[in-house]
């Protein structure tokens, strides 16, 4: 809900306020963003009281001498006027001058949604379309005391997660060219600084580690320079109280609806403020706007919660699934797949791929996709992108064929693309040399071996979706996952002027996402998987068209627990793509056992990324159980809420996800290291209904006796050597049953006071009521309301 109340605007839902008002200079001065409080006409109280200017300060004019802008909590912050803190937005004009000054002219509210035009945003969905109070917008229009330059600064209010989102756009009125020299998209003024900055840095195979670091005096950024939202520095980050904990205290969640470089820098002043600005990266960027020209800045979404970091997670879960996702996959449940890449890289052929895709089937496996290497001559990631027919020699009878195939085996057939870049050596590249990203001088360092097609040019992005549109209609494709492997190198285009080089990177992620819009559009009904070397583009805008992330090129699920948990901050699981590869694991040489592989997946979009068939009897087995059991939870794993219980911290993972109707809900306890005699286990829920009562057990298991080594002469009336062909063959025929769970009670039990699990192993003695919990454990817990 939006109002104005005199010079006040007031943005809420049931569970915030922000609010922010014109100061009689025209300045917007920002009140209060935080848990809901009534505000009415007597909102003085809010405003910063100034008798006297403070010493050594700019006083803003001879009219308004006690306004300090340096030293105000503001909606906007520029340079020149005094305001000495990190900009919102820096505009060059014409004559030189740096110095803005945006005043208030105006302001609506709209009943719609104000889209933006070059770039994806958040949008209402059905339950504000049914709603209009929910649905509002307030664009306030400033202008510049003196240049004909506009800013409209856009709100939106989204009552059912209490998300507010804020873009800016400037419109050039004056006769004379300007140049933007940064824009950010939102600002958030604290009055005071005791914050601390959580941040999620990362590299590829190690996406969203997270640090915390105490708001303080100087600023710190958060950014990428990579062209991409980047795995180093994902745009989302949160801000809370020192004392803030999972489940309790005030938590700010930030995140950038943007594919490219971005920044945000948390700024301690002089007066002991915070200062949070977020947006573009402005290094490296600039933009021109000639006379009667508009920029866009991309839309910045923020939350707000007294929960914690809990709290604030799931107002963001909910945002990104209602107000980000669309299209026809945004509620329908993601197929169970299995994906060629680990199980052959670039060694395969279509008799091997019908083998494999057999036995998928045989496990249930519902879509098979084919990864890289199956196009032009690719044998090695060095050459071939770009030339996007079938390799013959691999698959003889082509796509279409391969996905009759697979059709006839009961599946869906998916393929893998990365339609950005090109090979050297290709037929694309001997033909369009002139495609590519490179310096004046003819350059572009390689990445992959590879380089990237100019999307800024308009032939390329026609090139691209006519060759994607050939390639998704030459077969049955129900699922494409959409690759992009490295990042930018010697950024310069033909089709700018020298001084519009600044906006190089910007113009090609509006191409990208133009291109993106046309193919999603033009096969609603593909399945897209975005992928960046793993999490190198995980952002709200790639998720404004594809509904799905793969995560990150570590499939190992010791890293993987931390990697999703670190997404699950920002980002819901119904985004991340999460599969079971092959032990040893290919990026850690970690070996965990199948069962852990898949309960840590299955906190994910569940898919397969090994050769099913090369699995012992035992573990296809267990392929088969997972995939079965996954299916029957399947609503709840993929749409539920999320909830971190135990995040890692002593090597301990707890989480749950809760269906929307609460009527259910699994768990997973993940352990890195086993620990002697620690046979107490507990596991405390989280989102049930506290006046329901719940069947509470646990998903079942088999282990090989063989976990126990030599122990097995504990039991043995002959001595069995371990490793030994007695010790196998025993193996082979006797197996040991996981624990049961086994219990009831009301949900209140459950979340307030927690199950004590079965005892675990701890050296002692052991039958089958006991868990066995070593390291790289995991167990995947049940309840179920009874009615
Ligand atoms: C990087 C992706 O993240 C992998 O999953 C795989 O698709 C390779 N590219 C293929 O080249």
């Amino acid at each position: 809900m939006i109002t104005r109340i005199n010079q006040l605007f007031l943005l809420e839902t049931s569970e915030i306020t922000y609010c922010f008002k014109v100061l009689a200079s025209g300045h917007l001065e920002h009140l209060y963003f935080g848990k809901k409080i009534t505000v009415d006409e007597s909102y003085d109280v809010l405003t910063e009281k100034v008798e006297y200017i403070g010493g050594n300060m700019i006083s803003y004019s001879e009219e308004f001498s006690k306004l300090g802008l340096e030293d105000r909590c503001l909606e906007f912050s520029t340079l020149g006027k005094g305001d000495i803190r990190e900009a919102f937005v820096g505009i060059i004009k014409m004559d030189g001058s740096t110095t803005c000054d945006f005043l208030f002219q105006s302001a609506r509210i709209e009943h719609e949604k104000e889209m933006l035009t070059t770039l994806p945003c958040s949008y209402f969905s059905k339950e504000e379309e049914t709603n209009q109070e929910n649905k509002q917008c307030l664009i306030v229009t400033l202008k510049d005391k003196n240049y004909g330059i506009t800013m409209e600064l856009i709100y939106t209010v989204f009552e059912d997660c209490h998300c507010i989102t804020r873009s800016v756009r400037i419109q050039n009125e004056s006769e004379e060219e300007i140049e933007i020299d940064r824009i950010m998209s939102m600002q958030l003024d604290f009055p005071e600084s005791d914050y601390k900055i959580r941040s999620f840095h990362g590299a590829w195979a190690r996406e969203m580690e997270w640090e915390d670091r105490s708001a303080s005096h100087g600023i710190f950024i958060i950014d990428s320079k990579t062209g991409t939202s980047s795995n180093r520095n994902n745009p989302f980050f949160m801000v809370s109280k020192e004392d803030t904990t999972e489940d309790a205290g005030e938590c700010y969640g930030f995140n950038l609806i943007y594919s490219g470089n971005h920044y945000a820098a948390c700024e301690v002043n002089a007066m002991d403020k915070l200062h949070v600005i977020s947006g573009i990266q402005p290094a490296g960027f600039g933009y021109t706007l000639k006379k009667g020209e508009m920029f866009e800045s991309p839309e910045a979404v923020m939350t707000c919660s007294n929960l914690g970091y809990g709290g604030m997670s799931q107002q963001m879960h909910l945002f990104v699934k209602e107000h980000i996702v669309r299209g026809e996959w945004k509620e329908k449940k993601r197929p169970v797949l299995m994906n060629s890449w680990e199980a052959n890289y670039f060694k395969f052929n279509e008799h091997k791929l019908i083998k494999q895709a057999e036995v998928g089937a045989a496990h249930g496996i519902e879509l098979f996709v084919l990864d890289d290497g199956w196009f032009g001559k690719r044998e090695d990631d060095t050459s071939s992108l770009g030339d996007w027919q079938e390799n013959t020699k691999k698959l003889k009878g082509g796509l279409s064929y391969l996905a009759e195939k697979i059709n006839a085996l009961g599946m869906q057939f998916g393929i893998w693309v990365e339609p950005e870049m090109i090979n050297e050596d290709s037929e694309c590249f001997r033909n369009h040399p002139d495609w590519i990203v490179k310096s004046p001088k003819g350059e572009q360092s390689l990445g992959r071996n590879q380089l990237i097609l100019d999307l800024t040019k308009p032939e390329v992005r026609d090139y691209i979706i006519t060759e994607m549109s050939r390639v998704f209609s030459s077969a049955n494709i129900s699922y494409v996952k959409w690759d992009m492997n490295r990042i930018f190198s010697d950024t310069y285009s033909t089709t700018l002027a020298p001084k519009e080089q600044k906006e190089f990177l910007h113009r090609y992620i509006i191409g990208l996402y133009e291109v993106l819009d046309k193919l999603t559009t033009a096969f609603p009904h593909i399945l897209f998987e975005s992928c960046a070397s793993g999490g190198n583009r995980f952002d709200l805008g790639m998720l404004c068209y594809m509904p799905q992330i793969w995560a990150s090129d570590n499939t190992d699920a010791i890293s993987r627990a931390k990697i999703q948990m670190g997404y699950s901050f920002g980002y819901p699981i119904s985004v991340i793509g999460a599969h079971v590869s092959g032990c040893p694991n290919h990026q850690t040489l970690r070996n965990t056992s199948i069962d852990t592989r898949f309960e840590v997946a299955a906190f994910g979009l569940l898919g397969y990324e090994c050769n099913i068939g090369d699995l012992t009897e035992e573990e296809s087995k267990a392929v088969k159980n997972q995939i079965a059991f996954y299916k029957n939870y399947r609503e709840t794993c993929q749409f539920g809420n999320f909830y971190r219980i135990e995040t890692g911290e002593n090597g301990i993972y707890q989480w749950m996800v809760v269906s929307k109707d609460q009527k259910e809900a699994v768990g997973l306890f993940l352990q890195e290291k086993g620990k002697a005699n620690q046979s107490f286990g507990k596991f405390k829920a989280k989102g049930l209904m506290m006046d329901k009562k719940y069947h509470f057990s646990n998903r079942a298991k088999v282990f090989n006796i063989k976990e126990f080594g030599d122990l097995i002469n504990m039991i043995s009336p002959i001595h069995i050597k371990k490793d030994s062909l007695a010790h196998n063959v025993i193996a082979k025929y006797k197996k040991m049953n996981s624990e049961t769970e086994n219990g009831i009670a009301y949900g209140d039990v459950f979340c307030n006071a927690g199950v004590k699990l079965k005892q675990a192993f701890s050296g002692t003695g052991y039958n089958d009521e006991m868990r066995l919990f070593g390291d790289y454990a995991s167990r995947m817990y049940l309840w179920e309301e009874i009615e």
